[in-house]
């Protein structure tokens, strides 16, 4: 089977990571120790490379959300599938997606961590599709902007394959 074509290379990524890790450990490094979460299944490998490439003290924890879908179109509802295990309490909390599309998974998840009386709150997304959003979200640290298209690889899915990719493609979901 034909390889899906790139739109973000294996070294694009690992840079702009590497940035992102530096920036995020510098606006950090005077509050101590921060809080990961991951947010399941797509963010899986970023949070993975982000975390090892930042310089401060810091703990992982996983959300799992899922939202209800029409084929690839999102319906703007948002469920909790699994929330996190650990006591966030008064820990600074940066929640790390892969994708920010519509906006609607991000604003629930800030919604449901704000009920675990955080310090802070930030977020961190590999991509936003600022084209596509329906909810003001802030987005605290972003690793690129993209266009409209469905996007593979370095987490990401089409029908739960692809994630394993090691760069960004892009795929046709009507074929
Ligand atoms: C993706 C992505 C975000 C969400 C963003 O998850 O990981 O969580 O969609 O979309 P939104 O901004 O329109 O709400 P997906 O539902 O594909 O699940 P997955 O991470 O398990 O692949």
């Amino acid at each position: 089977m034909s390889q899906p074509p790139v739109l973000i290379s294996e070294d694009g990524i690992q840079a702009r990571v590497a940035d992102l890790a530096a920036q995020i450990s510098a606006d950090y490094e005077d509050k101590g120790d921060i809080v990961l979460i991951g947010v399941l299944k797509g963010a899986f490998i970023f949070l993975s490379d982000l975390s090892r490439r930042m310089t401060i003290p810091r703990t992982i924890e996983f959300i799992a959300v899922s939202s209800y879908a029409t084929g690839s179109i999102s319906s703007g509802a948002v469920r909790l599938v699994m929330d996190v295990r650990g006591n966030i309490e008064n820990r600074h909390v940066l929640i790390v997606e892969d994708i920010v599309d519509t906006g609607h998974t991000l604003k629930y998840l800030i919604g449901i961590l704000e009920s675990h009386r955080p310090a802070s709150i930030r977020t961190c997304a590999l991509l936003r599709k600022a084209e596509s959003a329906e909810v003001d979200v802030p987005i605290d640290y972003v690793g690129f902007d993209i266009g409209d298209e469905w996007v593979v690889g370095y987490g990401l899915d089409f029908a739960e394959h692809d994630r394993t990719l090691p760069y960004l493609g892009i795929v046709d979901p009507e074929v």
